[in-house]
């Protein structure tokens, strides 16, 4: 078996597949790396001459784009091309939750790798290792396995063999770049020895070895969801407390810090907020549910399924208590949102708490204006399924019914003038600058200021004439009305 790695290909070129590629282009000039995408706009998009046009917004993507685009790292749709070359194959697609037929609404949607498997049994040639970079549910490799052994030879007749080997990915968005050059862990599961050594090799050119764990095929698939799992687990734990806090004098940012302290609860991922976005976590935890029905253990998946159901639940008890402030009724009132991505530093809306906090408020009445520094127009109207007001809208000559509310976008901060609330959805650094006692002045009375993230300056917010509302914060101080 040849087993020397020179080429190497992944297929899907998304939050995952470029990131990735683009770093391990960066730290090995040796190797070529052929990211290849069925979507043209996308690829498109990752040649841009104009960095500031790549599909993904990430903190320090740009500057290692920039250092190996077009010398060791190709961005195309030549799929055939990049598998027939490849020593090495990851597949990066997209695994959502299936929406129809057996296991819908809970397992993954696995048509997308299926695919892909198909593609590199047709066009790849001599021995060729087909690493899981997307995640899978447990024994997914076996299928893939199946797949890629069922025609013996390829489209031109010649012999074909392969290893399959799991290697999740561990990143979060908005601090990918870090998270890829200083791994806590690269994990790489399968049976092939010389395979996973020689995975390993391309780690070890950054990566210091006692951080590249190997395991079985299966215990890397599985840690990958419990991971996440628990990351999940952990936010609707502390969500759960913080809506206690609330209601008994409480603060949280006071209980994380103290609980945090405890070496063996460690203070990441303790920030109460508007509920757990982003494409993975209820994905994954979803998956984990299903896995577990699958084996008939029913009060496994309850426990898991709990963390999802606090999560939506927390999600829409904010939109909830904004009425609740506001006299009961938001029709027609003001709201401005400030932000709409699932967490800061990041374009990725997928299961951002915005979308169903804006369709609830908007449900109810209200005139959202939206801002976010990095999500376009174009991906809330998606989001929310509802069509935007223009900015030039006039007010006095609409003839709709008064009680369905509206939103229009912003890409300027100058937007507070008449509004009733703000709420602050996303931790962006730009809104801890906010200077509140000069917005005071513009809004109207009374007003209020919601931040779900904790990231107002609230030293300054006293001094204005604003209600303020922050998640988790029970004590009567900052609770109290000022009207
Ligand atoms: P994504 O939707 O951003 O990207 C997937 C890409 O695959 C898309 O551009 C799509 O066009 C392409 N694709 C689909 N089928 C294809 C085919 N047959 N041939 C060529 N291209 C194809 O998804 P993502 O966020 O990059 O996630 C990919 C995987 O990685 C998922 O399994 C996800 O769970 C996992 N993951 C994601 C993250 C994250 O932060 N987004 C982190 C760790 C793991
Ligand atoms: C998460 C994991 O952190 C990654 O390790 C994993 O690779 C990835 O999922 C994946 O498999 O897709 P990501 O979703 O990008 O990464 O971002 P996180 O930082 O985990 O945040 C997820 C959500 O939890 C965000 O909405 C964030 O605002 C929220 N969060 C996070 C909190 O509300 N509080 C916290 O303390 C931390």
């Amino acid at each position: 078996m040849n087993y020397s790695i020179k080429n190497i290909c992944c297929i899907g070129a998304g939050y995952v597949g470029g990131p990735t590629m683009a770093m391990m282009a960066y730290k090995c000039p040796n190797l070529i790396f052929n990211v290849v995408d069925i979507n043209k706009e996308r690829v498109a998009a990752w040649n841009a001459k104009d960095l500031s046009k790549l599909p993904i917004f990430e903190p320090g993507l740009k500057e290692i784009i920039a250092s190996s685009r077009n010398k060791n790292l190709f961005f195309s749709s030549e799929i055939k091309e990049a598998i027939k070359s490849a020593d090495v194959v990851f597949i990066s697609v997209n695994t959502p939750t299936k929406t129809k037929g057996v296991g819908a609404g809970k397992s993954s949607d696995l048509k997308w790798v299926e695919a892909c498997a198909r593609e590199v049994a047709k066009y790849s040639k001599g021995h060729t290792i087909v690493v899981e970079k997307s995640t899978l549910p447990v024994r997914t490799a076996e299928v893939i396995q199946k797949i890629l052994n069922s025609p013996k030879t390829n489209f031109n007749g010649e012999k074909i063999s392969f290893s399959v080997l799991s290697n999740p990915e561990f990143l979060a968005e908005g601090t990918a770049i870090n998270d890829l050059e200083n791994p806590d862990r690269v994990l790489i599961g399968g049976e092939d020895q010389k395979a996973m050594f020689k995975l390993a090799e391309i780690y070890k050119a950054w990566v210091p070895e006692d951080k590249i764990l190997f395991t079985n095929i299966w215990s890397s698939e599985l840690a990958k969801l419990t991971s996440n799992a628990f990351l999940a687990q952990r936010i609707s734990s502390i969500n759960s407390i913080s809506a206690i806090c609330e209601v008994t004098g409480a603060d949280i940012r006071e209980v994380s810090r103290a609980i945090g302290k405890d070496s063996r609860i460690g203070s990441k991922f303790l920030d109460s907020g508007p509920g757990f976005g982003g494409s993975c976590f209820k994905k994954d935890i979803l998956n984990l549910v299903y896995l577990a029905e699958y084996f008939g253990l029913k009060e496994v998946a309850k426990f898991w399924e709990e963390v999802v159901n606090i999560n939506t639940w927390n999600q829409s008890r904010i939109a909830k208590i904004v009425v609740k402030k506001l006299f009961g009724t938001i029709s027609d009132k003001k709201i401005v949102i400030l932000g709409f991505a699932f967490k800061a530093n990041t374009n990725d809306t997928r299961e951002s708490a915005a979308i169903k906090i804006c369709r609830d408020l908007i449900e109810e009445g209200a005139e959202l204006v939206i801002h976010d520094p990095k999500v376009s127009q174009i991906q809330i109207e998606n989001d929310l399924k509802i069509k935007p007001l223009s900015n030039d809208y006039d007010k006095n000559s609409d003839s709709r019914d008064n009680n369905i509310g509206s939103w229009r976008f912003s890409n300027s901060l100058d937007i507070f003038e008449n509004a009733n609330a703000v709420l602050v959805l996303t931790e962006w650094q730009e809104y801890k600058d906010i200077p509140w006692d000069l917005i005071a002045k513009q809004m109207i009375k009374p007003a209020w200021l919601f931040d779900s993230r904790s990231i107002v300056d609230y030293k300054l917010v006293k001094k204005t004439d604003l209600n303020f509302w922050r998640l988790g914060d029970g004590s009567q101080e900052e609770q109290k009305e000022k009207y």
